[in-house]
């Protein structure tokens, strides 16, 4: 079995019903045996309890795209680990850019985010990436190197083994545009010597994904690197055949 993961972020999209339509066919596409590789759906938080309980005999995981850092409270509008825990998640996706530059999420924010959610049970899937400015300027390492180093504390350094990283350029992210193999690559292994850094020799077993424009037709072309563990899927995710086919090419 290849132990790649592939998780699909739905973003702000998919009612009840297309939910429940697209899940029954990424679980009629896959099979009911498929052991190609990991999968997590992170549908939005209204449709979080009817797709779990669509995949709850298979082997796909539930993520959420967000949660709050208080576990309860007083807080209107948020969501806690506890209220993800009970619809099922076992996965949640943190710092992603669109929560950074949209809403203007900061580090200290997301730091509190990921260690809430470690100390209370899920697998955290840590966004980092540059913007195409930063790029240009030749500042992609010193801006994910900034992005990890203020995202996890002492305390989260405790629970490595749940921990993920998605590297996602910005400029990548639902333009089409995708960073070439060798980019990839090459970032991930930096990735990995800065989480060395920070975690010592538990660095080098964080899994790292790459997202941003992710499809059937370009997965294969950066999937099996070794210092690829899987992707982060936007997208292609809300289409059953073309998520399928990415999952397919991943467990190949
Ligand atoms: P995309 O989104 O695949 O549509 O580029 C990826 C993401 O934002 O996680």
């Amino acid at each position: 079995m290849s132990d790649k993961l592939i998780v699909g972020n739905w973003k702000m999209n998919m009612l009840l019903d297309e939910a429940k339509l697209l899940v029954d066919s990424i679980l009629k596409d896959i099979g009911s045996d498929y052991d190609s590789c990991n999968v997590v759906l992170a549908p939005p938080y209204t449709a979080l309890r009817s797709v779990y309980e669509n995949i709850k005999d298979s082997r796909i995981e539930l993520g959420a795209q967000d949660v709050f850092w208080e576990l309860s409270g007083a807080y209107t509008g948020e969501i806690s680990v506890n209220m993800l825990l009970d619809t099922g998640c076992t996965w949640v996706i943190i710092g992603h850019s669109e929560r950074r530059h949209l809403l203007g999420e900061s580090e200290e924010l997301i730091s509190k985010k990921v260690i809430t959610a470690l100390e209370n049970g899920l697998n955290v899937i840590l966004c980092v990436g540059e913007t195409e400015k930063q790029k240009v300027e030749g500042q992609t390492i010193n801006v994910i190197k900034k992005q990890l180093e203020s995202a996890f504390s002492e305390d989260a350094k405790k629970y490595v083994k749940k921990i993920f990283i998605a590297y996602e350029p910005v400029w990548a992210i639902g333009t089409g545009k995708i960073a070439r193999p060798n980019e990839i690559i090459n970032i991930h292994q930096q990735i990995k010597q800065i989480l060395t850094g920070l975690f010592g020799n538990d660095g080098n077993n964080i899994s790292l994904l790459y997202g941003g424009s992710v499809s059937p037709e370009n997965i294969g072309d950066f999937i099996h690197s070794r210092f690829v563990n899987g992707a982060l899927v936007g997208g292609a995710s809300l289409k059953a055949d073309k998520f399928t086919e990415i999952i397919k090419k991943a467990g190949v």
